[in-house]
């Protein structure tokens, strides 16, 4: 039986994906509500496919608690934020799990880090809390770590079809992981060492914040002078060993907002142009509000209540908000229009912000100029609703006339 200990936006899906394919699952966390939800028959979060998965899963005999469960093997994915102010990983929340864990296991367990971690942190942090209580890692205790790499949007999906990295201090632990996930990837798993595993996908996440950075810079170089960023970019990747991504209103979510923060951390002298591409994509909404500025002055807008942001999730057609751009926006300091500002997001159905809506057409009736943050299927497919409107899009996907770019 596998203990799967944390249920959020990573640990459910997993749980369900194993359940599913015939391992025995009890899924854990620490929070009551969110496990009373699973327990009567309803998911925590919107992701396509998720509900079929939830019913075959019971179907399967999934079980969902509080309590750490007794049994040999563990997989663990629970937060793993960064230190604002030293930007190291913040292991506090696996350090505890493990915890709990050991408080339960019997001897041989193993234990699967599945939360993004900063290469070193199993041997700084896991490691000593199994030898405090006097077992051996490798003998009482085995580890393993096993990143994960699904997008929220398409998780299912990549559940399945994805290729991932199993570290593990032997390759028999690591074989006997591997053969888990193989229960239900079908892509290839590498086995390797757990630091190298630790590594690889924080390194995954920072190419992509890097990409994402040069993309903003050169959406910032080209408004200087008048380019046109995107078709640059196109044109630029029909070269065949050019693959810039584009830009955007800003960079959000748990993972590459978050993840090239560690190295950054760890190796402040070393991770030069990953401090410098993380700055950058954290000071886009800065520049989202400065184009918002010149536009109203540009029309004449002067009435910043009659301003709408679309869109309050980090990526397109979740729901999930963590650190994402429009949060930024409205939390920048010097942000004059902040208090003002009407904000819709279709996937949102709980009030987060002041001003917000929860009906498309209400939310386009009391706005003028409307900022596309987000581009959600909705909006693509309502495109014509903005007629009329002053548009800043920011993703470049309304081909309405006289609409405005980053
Ligand atoms: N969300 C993503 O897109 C994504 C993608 C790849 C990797 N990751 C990584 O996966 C990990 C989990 O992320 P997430 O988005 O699922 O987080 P989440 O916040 O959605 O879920 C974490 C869950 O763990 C629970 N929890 C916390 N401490 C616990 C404890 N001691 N015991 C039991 N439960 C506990 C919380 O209540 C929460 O439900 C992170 O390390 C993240 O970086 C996330």
């Amino acid at each position: 039986m596998i203990n799967v200990i944390g249920l959020g936006y990573i640990g459910l899906p997993t749980a369900l994906m194993l359940a599913s394919h015939g391992v025995e699952v009890t899924g854990t966390d620490c929070n009551g509500d969110l496990v009373s939800t699973l327990n009567a028959g309803k998911t925590t979060f919107k992701e396509k496919g998720l509900d079929e998965l939830f019913g075959k899963a019971l179907a399967a005999g999934i079980r969902f608690t509080t309590e750490y469960i007794p049994t040999d093997t563990y997989i663990v994915s629970v937060p793993s934020p960064y230190d604002k102010s030293t930007k190291k990983v913040d292991p506090d929340y696996v350090v505890k799990a493990v915890g709990s864990i050991l408080n339960v296991c019997p001897k041989g367990a193993t234990i699967v880090i599945e939360s993004t971690v900063s290469p070193g942190t199993v041997d700084k942090y896991v490691r000593p809390v199994i030898a405090a209580r006097g077992l051996r890692t490798g003998e009482d205790i085995h580890l393993a770590h096993a990143p994960e790499r699904i997008i929220p949007g398409n998780m299912v999906y990549e559940l399945v079809n994805n290729n991932r990295t199993i570290g593990a201090d032997s390759p028999v632990v690591g074989e006997r992981i591997k053969a888990i996930y193989s229960s239900f990837c079908k892509g290839e798993i590498v086995v390797t060492d757990i630091r190298t595993a630790e590594m690889t996908k924080v390194v995954e996440n920072t190419f992509r914040a890097i990409n994402i950075a040069f993309a903003n810079e050169l959406c910032r170089i080209c408004r200087h002078d008048g380019m046109d960023v995107y078709e640059i970019i196109r044109i630029c990747n029909m070269h065949p060993r050019v693959n810039i991504l584009q830009p955007g209103p800003g960079v959000g979510g748990h993972c590459i907002s978050v993840d090239p923060w560690f190295l950054v951390g760890d190796y402040p002298q070393l991770a030069k142009v990953i401090d410098e591409s993380m700055k950058t994509n954290d000071s886009q909404p800065s520049f989202v509000l400065g184009r918002m500025k010149e536009i109203m002055a540009t029309n004449g807008l002067t009435d910043p209540s009659r301003v709408g942001l679309y869109g309050l999730t980090y990526k397109e057609n979740v729901d999930d908000c963590r650190e994402s751009p429009t949060i930024q926006l409205l939390d920048i300091p010097e942000n004059d229009l902040a208090g003002s500002l009407k904000v819709y997001d279709p996937f949102v159905s709980k009030d987060l912000v002041p001003n917000q809506y929860h009906d498309l057409d209400k939310f386009l009736e009391d706005v003028d100029f409307v900022v596309i943050m987000v581009k959600h299927d909705e909006i693509e497919a309502n495109m014509d609703k903005l007629t009329g409107k002053v548009v800043l899009d920011c993703h470049n996907i309304c081909s309405l006339p006289g609409v405005y770019h980053l």
